[in-house]
């Protein structure tokens, strides 16, 4: 897969993930740090911005999650989220689309390319990751339903199954857990439904089978297990932007210089990286400004937030 955005390094730009470990193991014994390894990328550049593109382990990303039809503990989802039911599984696409329909799994997974993304991951309580993914451009699945021209968002809607996730009875949320992006940010190229991590099925703590990632938005927009996508002409109904509409706004771009009315977004804990470790400015759109800025060109982002 080629290269196509510099923040996005695929899996083929770097060293295999076997090998990766391997020298992470070597490296780590050596007592020092590295980045992902590069065949073929040569610059002083590009090999310090894969430096800070280094996954986080898949313990980590597996364990510290957010999954609150399961609990509002990061280990809840890891703890619980097995007895969701994943397979079979379908997506309704409704709405404005041409072919309205219940996709199947299997359907969806034919018709499309899976490719790896590492991106960024922030969220809005200031902790990052930095996460390989498999999936494919969102873009590429709304065309398969053909999305009509009076189309201006596309609203998400997550599984609900109170038999199978123990969260659901507390009303936390106004559930089924609910996303919503405008159409242009939903076919940016960045934009996926990933369906793996590490070269591996999405466990369901993470959003199995199939999860929107927004990598420049605060993470909760990156809706789990995503069972409805509709394409309207409404705003759609985002869960945490309706629970609190002064704390989560319905855009929610990664941007320091809005604070949340509780903390700073100045600054970000990546995870994994120890205790003492020092925080770490967060950057405008999560380091994405130059493939995503656009979007929001003569849009006040403080009142937009
Ligand atoms: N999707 C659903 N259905 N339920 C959730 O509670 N949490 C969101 C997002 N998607 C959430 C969700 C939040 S707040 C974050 S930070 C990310 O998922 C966390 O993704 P991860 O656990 O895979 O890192």
């Amino acid at each position: 897969m080629a290269n196509r955005w510099k923040n996005d390094l695929t899996r083929a730009d770097a060293t295999p993930y076997e090998a990766f470990l391997n020298r992470r193991q070597i490296m780590a014994g050596l007592g020092g740090a590295i980045g992902l390894g590069l065949s073929g990328v040569g610059s002083a550049a590009a090999a310090s911005e894969t430096a800070e593109l280094e996954p986080n382990t898949w313990e980590e990303v597996t364990t510290y999650c957010n999954f609150y039809e399961f609990g509002t503990g990061k280990g809840d989802p890891a703890a619980y989220a097995g007895q969701m039911t994943t397979s079979p599984w379908s997506v309704e696409i409704d709405g404005l689309v041409d072919r309205p329909g219940s996709y199947s799994m299997e359907q969806i997974l034919e018709a499309m390319t899976l490719e790896e993304r590492i991106y960024r991951f922030r969220c809005v309580e200031a902790w990052s990751m930095v996460i390989p993914w498999q999936g494919f451009e969102l873009a590429d699945l709304l065309d398969l339903a053909g999305v009509q021209s009076e189309a201006k968002y596309v609203a998400f809607e997550t599984l609900y199954r109170p038999s199978e996730m123990p969260g659901t009875a507390y009303r936390v949320l106004d559930w089924p857990y609910r996303e919503g992006l405008r159409l242009d940010e939903a076919r940016h190229p960045l934009t996926i439904m990933a369906t793996g991590i590490f070269d591996k099925p999405l466990p369901n703590q993470n959003g199995a089978p199939l999860r929107l990632v927004v990598p420049w938005k605060y993470g909760f927009k990156s809706i789990k297990s995503v069972v409805r996508i509709t394409l309207t002409d409404q705003e759609p109904h985002a869960s945490w932007n309706v629970a609190n509409p002064r704390e989560y706004g319905f855009y929610s771009n990664v941007n320091p210089n809005v604070s949340h009315p509780r903390w700073s977004q100045a600054s970000e804990r990546r995870i994994g990286g120890g205790l003492f470790a020092r925080r770490q400015p967060t950057t405008m759109f999560n380091g994405y400004a130059d493939e995503v800025a656009s979007l929001y060109e003569g849009m006040d982002l403080a009142k937009f937030f």
